[in-house]
């Protein structure tokens, strides 16, 4: 393993597939694992809200017979009151890992590359792996495998459509994204995703047709359509993405066992309707409760003993 979680592509295929193997182990016998992160102590650095993350990571961490301190932005004012670098050099003499929110990507990667000590990327504006992880983890559970599975992404071409990508590439799962124009995910992550994908099964259909996206897909992802950062863009974006509503009538052109995914929190009545979000195809919460058991993963392959890694 990489010394730190920054991306997907950080985890090889098999990596990909090991750690989704150790999530699985992690939720069925929780027991087996108190012990594993003992006196270790995550640092916690969010520069933008959360439910899931925060409570997830340090739910984990104390689960797992460690702990987690939480630094708020207006604590250690990242950027203005000190950097990343100088950030990562002081955490690294007190703590055994960090895992970082942030807007921009290039500020996960210099904190990772000043310290000795894994980071975690957490969310930034380019990606969202722990998500993809738990998305998978969730995907694998429902569907019995990954490869040969169609998963239709609509909306914004974002950071979790970004890791989705990646991860579809790693699992061999078949992708299909509808986006606006000018919405599409970057062309970097879709030439990642193609090359990384190139010999797992993987194919990647990029359209502008929602209905297209979804046809006969196996499940069905959207996100919201203004992420964090992005709010002076709101009302711009609620219009230019209404047609990608994930409603009924979209949901009826997929299998009609398709789950519906969402990473959280969702707009009710923006990119989804309540009667899809409340379906019983959907699995936003089993995603959500999958955080915990993907990020325990991660956290022992990261900062656990060898021995404990299986
Ligand atoms: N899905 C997710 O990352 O949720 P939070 O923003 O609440 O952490
Ligand atoms: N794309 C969203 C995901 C939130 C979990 C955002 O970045 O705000």
């Amino acid at each position: 393993m990489q010394k730190d979680f920054l991306s997907i592509r950080d985890l090889s295929v098999y990596e990909f597939g090991k750690t989704l193997d150790r999530a699985d182990r992690v939720k069925k016998h929780p027991d087996k694992y108190r012990q594993a992160l003992k006196n270790k102590i995550l640092a916690m650095i969010f520069q933008k809200p959360s439910l899931r993350t925060r409570m997830t990571f340090e739910a984990g961490m104390l689960r797992l017979g460690g702990e987690a301190i939480y630094l708020a932005p207006s604590d250690i004012q990242m950027g203005s009151r000190e950097g990343a670098t100088d950030i990562g050099r002081n955490l690294e003499r007190w703590v055994d890992g960090i895992m970082i929110r942030t807007f921009g990507h290039q500020i996960a990667v210099d904190l990772a590359a000043s310290c000795r000590i894994p980071v975690i990327n957490a969310l930034t504006d380019l990606s969202h792996p722990c998500q993809a992880l738990a998305d998978f983890q969730t995907l694998r559970e429902h569907k019995g495998a990954l490869a040969g599975i169609k998963l239709a992404y609509v909306g914004d071409g974002n950071n979790v459509c970004h890791s989705l990508m990646l991860a579809a590439a790693r699992g061999g799962t078949k992708m299909a994204v509808a986006t606006p124009a000018g919405y599409e995910p970057k062309p970097e992550m879709v030439r990642a995703a193609r090359e990384d994908g190139k010999d797992t099964g993987f194919s990647l259909a990029l359209t502008t047709s929602a209905e297209e996206a979804v046809s006969g897909a196996d499940a069905v992802y959207t996100d919201v359509w203004a992420s964090m950062g992005q709010e002076a863009e709101k009302a711009e974006r609620a219009r230019i993405f209404a047609p990608y509503q994930v409603n009924a009538k979209l949901m009826a052109k997929a299998k009609p066992d398709a789950l519906f995914m969402h990473c959280l929190p969702a707009h009710r009545g923006e990119e989804v309707t309540d009667e899809v979000i409340d379906s019983p195809n959907s699995v936003v919460y089993d995603e959500a409760e999958n955080r915990l058991h993907a990020q325990k993963a991660i956290l022992i392959a990261l900062m656990g003993k060898k021995a404990d890694h299986d």
